[in-house]
């Protein structure tokens, strides 16, 4: 079984966590193994505790408290997570961006979930089915990048899985999924459409990690 923690934080409602848990019903090689916060508040927690999954806050709020660096903060929470032997990180609503402190720990193994859609080349824009491009969002999360799809009048909105690099929302990519904005939808409307299918591909791509070898 591949062990998998989950990152989370109080921006979504920690439905993708739930999609995750779900999927064990189904079977896969994979299990959570803990979720972890950096906001005390995040609906993800309660969903963990429900499942009987491991939980830990992890809030960078008290590191700046103390005048501690975001490199410590990223340290301890390697430290932390490397207690629970990891061979996947899944960033689930997480919102703070890594840099090498953190990513030199588990290389290739965190991977994020990107409410817009990453292009497989830098300078790029993601082809979509209509023929039009659409542009990554990236920097944006949650309800700010819906609200962006709406404003830039694009087709499509679309959601990406990808490894976590040291650049913000771009890596390598797992897996895409789109769906076609349609008239009148608000940000509520089409962010519900998208999370359907946040969930289909982000269970999807664990899935498919976790058939490959653990990485050395
Ligand atoms: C998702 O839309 C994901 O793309 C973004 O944060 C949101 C989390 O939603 N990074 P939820 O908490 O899983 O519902």
């Amino acid at each position: 079984m591949r062990r998998i923690a989950v990152l989370t934080s109080n921006i979504g409602t920690g439905s993708n966590l739930q999609a995750l848990i779900d999927a064990a019903t189904t079977g896969y090689n994979g299990q959570i193994v803990c979720v972890v916060s950096s906001k005390p508040d995040a609906k993800a927690l309660e969903r963990a505790k429900e499942a009987d999954i491991p939980t830990e806050i992890f809030d960078y709020a008290e590191y700046r408290k103390k005048g501690q660096p975001r490199s410590r903060y990223e340290e301890d929470l390697a430290r932390k997570l490397q207690r629970y032997s990891p061979d996947l990180i899944v960033l689930a609503g997480w919102m703070l961006v890594f840099s090498k402190t953190f990513l030199r720990y588990f290389p290739w193994r965190v991977i994020n979930l990107h409410p817009g859609l990453i292009p497989d080349k830098q300078g790029e824009q993601f082809k979509l089915p209509d023929g039009s491009y659409a542009d990554d969002f990236a920097g944006l999360s949650g309800e700010n990048a819906i609200q962006a799809v709406l404003a830039s009048g694009q087709t499509y909105a679309g959601s990406t899985v990808h490894v976590v690099t040291e650049q913000v929302d771009w890596g390598p990519i797992v897996e895409r999924g789109v769906v076609k904005v349609e008239p009148g939808d608000t940000v509520e409307s089409l962010y519900e459409r998208l999370k359907e299918k946040e969930h289909e591909i982000l269970v999807h791509s664990v899935k498919e990690l976790c058939t490959e070898p653990t990485p050395a």
